[in-house]
């Protein structure tokens, strides 16, 4: 049989290399490449190894037609909103990869799940952090019945995968992938080789199988999921939990997902008993000022399937740097920049010599270009001092020449601001409706910046 050799993987990009030298190929990084064993392909992979049915022998031809139906078998998870960022509930040998901050709730979030799918489906439940007590403790105050589920505090691989084989859960938790190691290697456990190879042995046991598996990665300094890109191929759907310090309300966001759309939003509650959900979150996001405030601008955004109000807020004040800062929180820093050059130049602001920060409230990533406008419109509010009227919200992309472009989705927008009490609406004419107002809502059709801005003030 042919011996496993070792290879190098880049832990920004993922490119594999054959000799270890100092900057990636591929992307170009410094000192990212790590170690890995590189299993020899042997025998060719049976139809077991890739497809979801599991059955055995070698792989045929089949038309595709006989295949559809039943590639995707899903089951609620019985919290509606993740079953919401998985795209309409968990698909069967599906690998899901939960990334978030420490302490953010991925343990919890997971625990609660296994006990909502409660006698339903096997959960097994494999924690390399915490002890089986420490786990057991949370299960009983998150009030989850503890009959039907089974734990195990086990952080080696190979020992995961026999327990596994044996146990045959419909549904893997592996708490925290970092944790895990194989006896194959060397490298220290944590470190791109150990997570690249566990993880890529957990997958091949969920597509065996039929397990629908989810890996808990906690996300490094950089914001990645320690070596990020290598994990994100690996595996089907990647969700990142967010949420800012000191607030209870937490996002789960698809980054990726072969099962669904990328752009939906899961909204929770941490409370005493865990975490609850947020079926209609249109107005938490939105800070409760007393009066209008200076820099702050609300917008409607409609990330995934329902509309949702956030405020954009911005601080722009005279920098004593001689390359002034640009910072984005939840937004794009490079769409900042353009945006301040066409509030330059089609807006006659010129905020060349400040410090231009922006920053969406709640911890949310707003990623349409819907926010456009609002940003624009807390920039030069900040920039001026002046705060923009009571009850107004806006949306619209901006162009490059300085046009208010339209986004999907207007008018659904447009009556979930009418329904939280909005006074005046400034929109990409080709958004607005026939009407000047909804209900108490006066709506200004705006077609470039110029205009947004005296509509706005
Ligand atoms: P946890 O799920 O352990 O986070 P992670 O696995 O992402 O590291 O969540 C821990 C935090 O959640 C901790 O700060 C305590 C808080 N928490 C509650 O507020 N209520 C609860 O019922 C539980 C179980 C945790
Ligand atoms: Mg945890």
């Amino acid at each position: 049989m042919a011996k496993a050799r070792t290879a190098y993987v880049c832990s920004e990009c993922g490119a594999e290399h054959s000799k270890w030298q100092g900057q990636c190929i591929e992307c170009g990084a410094w000192n990212t490449l790590a170690e890995i064993v590189v299993q020899p392909a042997g025998k060719p992979v049976a139809a077991s190894r890739t497809g979801y049915a599991g059955a055995g022998g070698p792989a045929k031809i089949r038309r595709l037609a006989s295949v559809a139906a039943e590639a995707e078998r899903r089951s609620d998870t019985g919290i509606g909103e993740l079953d919401r960022v998985l795209g309409g509930g968990l698909v069967a040998g599906s690998v899901v990869l939960i990334g978030g901050d420490p302490g953010i709730g991925k343990s919890t979030l997971l625990l609660q799940m296994l006990g909502t799918l409660g006698q339903r489906v096997r959960g097994l439940y494999v924690t390399g952090e915490e002890s089986l007590a420490q786990v057991a403790g949370r299960g009983q105050r998150l009030g989850i019945a503890l009959d039907g589920l089974d734990a195990l505090a086990e952080t080696s691989i190979e020992r995961i995968l026999g327990e596994a084989a044996t146990a045959k859960p419909d549904v893997l938790i592996v708490d925290s992938i970092q944790t895990i190691w194989t006896e194959q290697l060397t490298a220290a456990p944590g470190s791109v080789s150990q997570v690249r190879e566990s993880a890529a042995r957990l997958v091949r046991f969920a597509k065996e199988t039929g397990t629908s598996v989810f890996l808990v990665g906690h996300v490094t300094k950089e914001g990645g999921i320690a070596g990020p890109r290598v994990l994100e191929h690996m595996v089907d759907a990647v969700l990142y939990f967010e949420g800012e310090s000191g607030s209870r309300f937490r996002v789960l966001r698809a980054f990726k997902n072969r099962f669904g759309a990328v752009n939906e939003l899961g909204v929770f509650a941490m409370g005493d008993r865990g975490l609850r959900e947020v079926p209609n979150p249109s107005a938490i996001f939105l800070s409760a000022h007393a009066q209008p405030t200076a820099g702050s601008a609300v917008m409607v955004t409609r990330e995934g399937t329902r509309p949702l109000l956030v405020e954009v807020q911005a601080l722009v004040d005279q920098s004593s740097l001689g390359n002034p800062r640009r910072v984005a929180l939840g937004l794009e820093q490079n769409r900042l920049a353009m945006l301040l050059a066409v509030l330059h130049r089609h807006g006659g602001a010129a905020v060349y010599d400040q410090d231009v920060f922006v920053n969406v409230v709640g911890g949310i990533r707003v990623q349409e270009t819907a926010a456009d406008l609002p940003v624009l419109l807390a920039v030069l509010s900040s920039f001026r001092d002046r705060p923009l009227p009571d009850k107004t919200v806006a949306f619209g992309e901006v162009g490059l020449s300085g046009e208010i472009r339209p986004v999907p989705n207007g008018e659904e927008r447009l009556k979930e601001a009418a329904t939280h009490g909005f006074r005046r609406a400034i929109v990409p004419k080709a958004n607005a409706p026939k009407k000047t107002r909804i209900g108490e809502m006066e709506i200004l059709a705006v077609d470039r910046l110029g205009e947004a801005l005296s509509a706005a003030w």
